[in-house]
């Protein structure tokens, strides 16, 4: 059981030294109410048909509206939208207050001024270990010009002044 332990905190550590982009992935409950969390483990996976993956942990409050909804939407999230971050991340339930938001034509809470967004149809739902992975086929897309959040070693923050070098 301590190899074990030893060998999750290791791996947990190597995760924190690995940088990441953030978002927040969003979708609506069975009642229309707005859900969502932030997210780091986001993916691209196929460019024919565009397709893109996250995994959400078997515990999250989210859980069921994700498992029961057939789509969802992801905000890869601006250098401006530390506050969304967090916000998405504790424990607080009004987090949409938080955000200027409004519904999409395809019924997803969109995150205004994200960095991108990919709205999706929920394609596969697959159980890995103590998360779902939900893989999703982008129906609508749009992009602005702003630059990325980045998280890393359990921080966010803006790209460091000077990279990328030009
Ligand atoms: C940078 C960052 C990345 C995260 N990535 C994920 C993720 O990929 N999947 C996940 O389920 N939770 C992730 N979380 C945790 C959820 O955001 C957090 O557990 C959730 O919003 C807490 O609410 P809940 O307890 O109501 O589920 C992440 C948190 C942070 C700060």
């Amino acid at each position: 059981m301590t190899k074990i332990l030893e060998k999750a905190n290791v791996f947990k550590k190597i995760m924190g030294l690995y940088p990441t982009g953030v978002t927040i992935v969003t979708t609506s409950d069975e009642k229309g109410n707005p859900v969502g969390l932030t997210v780091n483990s986001f993916a691209s996976v196929s460019i024919s048909p565009l397709m893109v993956l996250w995994c959400i942990d078997k515990n999250s409050s989210s859980l069921d509206a994700f498992l029961q909804a057939d789509k969802y939407a992801v905000h890869t999230l601006s250098e401006q939208q530390k506050e969304a971050c967090w916000a998405f991340a504790g424990k607080e339930k009004d987090r949409f207050s938080k955000v200027h938001w409004e519904s999409s034509s395809n019924g997803l809470p969109i995150i205004k001024d994200s960095l991108g967004v990919f709205e999706c149809k929920t394609v596969s739902k697959s159980e890995a270990g103590d998360h779902i992975i939900l893989l999703g086929e982008v129906i609508d897309l749009s992009i602005t010009d702003q630059s990325p959040l980045l998280y890393y070693n359990r921080n966010v923050g803006p790209i460091p002044e000077g990279w990328p070098e030009s």
